[in-house]
């Protein structure tokens, strides 16, 4: 990666030319697709997306039209130079297995959704077991990376994380986000048509951090902190806590596309002031 900023899933990534765009036009060291499926999906009705205090919440119910139907976009942008790395979500780890190897050609990783319910109803992430077994079908298969993306509805995320470390994870993504609900005092019924959502933006961040904070300290594998990155200076903190890298997301919608441009200049004006020559030098500098 030309540099540490990354377009987290689900965020202009529905078409080969929106990432093509946020990594030439935008400046993303790389981007992340919207995560894929076997089957397509229609999601959920909307409303989807809402703005609230500090952030946003989705329930969006992972809409994508099938890696099949995803690889043209895929290849298009392998031959554009564009660094992109494929989400992937499933409701078993077949699934999981047989999306990864299907997009595995044409990325240069595959980051595995785990925030997706299995049969029985339970989010791969939040089960040590589950978790473990995704990330080892996968790796057992794949010689690019694969990351797997965390999700903080849980009472302990090192030991997912640790679940993951074992099975030989080359990244942590942390997190996705948290499960959360808005009510119409008017309507005096939910606002998102699936009820709960996904929290995002500038209100997770500190749980991010948090929880970056807590796996860097157990775990020994490279971290990319995800959640409210708006400026460069959300970026080191994350560094601070022990990630490598950031993925963002909600900031996109409020500070265009050439976010990922203003925060690596941001970053850059950070290190200079405090006089330090690259990020290697502050990651995991607040344990
Ligand atoms: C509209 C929307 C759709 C999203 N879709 C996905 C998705 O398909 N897969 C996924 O792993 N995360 C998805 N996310 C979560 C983001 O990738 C990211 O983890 C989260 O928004 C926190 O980062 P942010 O605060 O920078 O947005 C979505 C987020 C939003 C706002």
């Amino acid at each position: 990666m030309r540099n540490p900023t990354i377009l987290a899933s689900g965020v202009l990534s529905a078409s080969g030319a929106a990432l093509k765009r946020v990594y030439f036009e935008g400046g993303a060291g790389a981007v992340v697709t919207k995560s894929l499926s076997v089957e397509a999906r229609e999601g959920h009705k909307n409303p989807t997306v809402i703005e609230i205090e500090e952030g946003l919440l989705n329930a969006v119910g992972l809409a994508n039209p099938g890696y099949k139907n995803f690889i043209k976009e895929l290849k298009y942008l392998k031959e554009s130079g564009v660094v992109v790395v494929a989400s992937v979500f499933g409701k078993s780890i077949s699934e999981y297995v047989e999306v990864a190897c299907g997009v595995a050609k044409y990325a240069d990783a595959v980051e595995l959704n785990l925030s997706c319910p299995n049969v029985e109803g339970k989010l791969f992430a939040q089960s040590e077991n589950l978790s473990y077994e995704a990330v080892r079908a996968v790796k057992s298969k794949l010689k690019i990376p694969v990351f797997a993306k965390l999700t903080p509805n849980v009472t302990d995320i090192v030991s997912v994380a640790k679940a993951c470390e074992e099975a030989k994870v080359d990244a942590l993504v942390v997190t996705n986000t948290v499960k959360a609900m808005k009510i119409d005092i008017y309507a005096k019924k939910p606002v998102l048509a699936n009820k709960t959502g996904g929290l995002s933006g500038r209100c997770l961040k500190p749980i991010a951090v948090r929880c970056v904070y807590e796996i860097a300290k157990e775990v020994d594998i490279d971290i990319i902190g995800c959640g409210g990155v708006f400026t460069g200076e959300d970026a080191v903190e994350y560094f601070l806590a022990g990630a490598k890298a950031v993925q963002i997301g909600t900031a996109v919608l409020y500070r265009g596309i050439d976010v990922f441009k203003k925060v690596c200049s941001e970053i850059e004006d950070y290190l200079r002031k405090e006089g330090f020559e690259s990020i290697e030098e502050i990651i995991g500098l607040a344990i």
